[in-house]
């Protein structure tokens, strides 16, 4: 049965997702369309509409394809299928990093196109200054540290963050930079178990672990990933709760011999003078 959308406004704001830190833990998954978010929205705290979509839904090697037009037409469409959630947009790549100013503007064009809650941003200390002034025009920010899928390219690859001292120190400096900028709440992707424990020790805004342990406040997948329908690399740290590129492989199956065997259409899939309706 198709979930019912409610009617009220029940939709979870950031600053309650900010209240969250330290207790049940914060459940979030990425979204990109309008059947998922509706499909998602009733078991999920957090809708992200990543630009992972790049990757995910257009075929891009990397999340560097992402524009703004793309998360900003990804955001409606998630809008439009959740109630609840609280929905946060990915700032693509090329479109914060040179300026506070660009930043801003930015996060005011994602945010007043698709009516999310708030924006996501990768980087630590490095974009401390953008954060903070989305922030001051009453944009809320999730931050993202450790591995930082835009950054691939310069990094040689996607390498697992915190195996050495010196990466463990900046990484705090990163978390710490982040929370005083203002964000509520910041995403820890790929960073060994015990450096994700100490930085949600450290700082007041939950953490959302995506490859990063339970130790976080909460915990965030690809949905792709997550229900078995990435055709590509899926990452170690996926657990996949069900297998829908398998689904997908059988139903085209008996759909293409059914066809070609002329059993499909059947008498109940066409139209005549007698069998009534208008309905297609
Ligand atoms: O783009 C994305 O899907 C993300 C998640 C992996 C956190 O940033």
């Amino acid at each position: 049965m198709a979930t019912q959308l409610p009617t009220t406004d029940i939709r979870i704001g950031a600053d309650l997702i900010r209240r969250r830190k330290g207790g049940t833990p914060i459940v979030c998954l990425t979204a990109y369309t309008y059947p998922i978010a509706r499909l998602l929205d009733p078991y999920v705290d957090l809708l992200l509409v990543g630009d992972s979509v790049a990757m995910v839904l257009h075929g891009h090697e990397t999340t560097l394809g992402a524009s703004l037009e793309m998360m900003i037409a990804h955001g409606q469409a998630v809008m439009r299928g959740s109630a609840k959630a609280c929905v946060v947009v990915d700032m693509p790549a090329g479109t914060y990093e040179d300026s506070a100013a660009q930043a801003v503007a930015s996060a005011r064009r994602i945010v007043g196109e698709s009516g999310c809650q708030a924006v996501k941003l990768e980087g630590g200390v490095d974009m401390a200054a953008q954060i903070a002034a989305i922030v001051a025009a009453d944009i809320p920010v999730m931050g993202h540290i450790g591995l930082q899928p835009q950054s691939v390219e310069k990094d040689g690859g996607y390498k697992i963050k915190g195996r050495t001292d010196e990466n463990v120190a900046a990484l705090i400096a990163d978390a710490s930079a982040v929370e005083k900028a203002g964000a509520f709440s910041l995403v820890i992707e790929g960073t060994i178990e015990t450096v994700a424990a100490d930085i949600t020790r450290r700082i007041a805004i939950p953490t959302i672990g995506i490859g990063a342990s339970g130790e976080c406040d909460g915990q965030i997948l690809v949905i792709d990933d997550m229900v078995g329908l990435t055709v590509d690399r899926v990452p170690k740290f996926v657990k996949q709760y069900a297998d829908l590129r398998s689904v997908i492989e059988h139903a085209a199956e008996r759909y293409a011999s059914e066809v070609r065997d002329r059993d499909f259409p059947g008498p109940t899939h066409v139209f005549s003078r007698t069998n009534g309706g208008d309905e297609s």
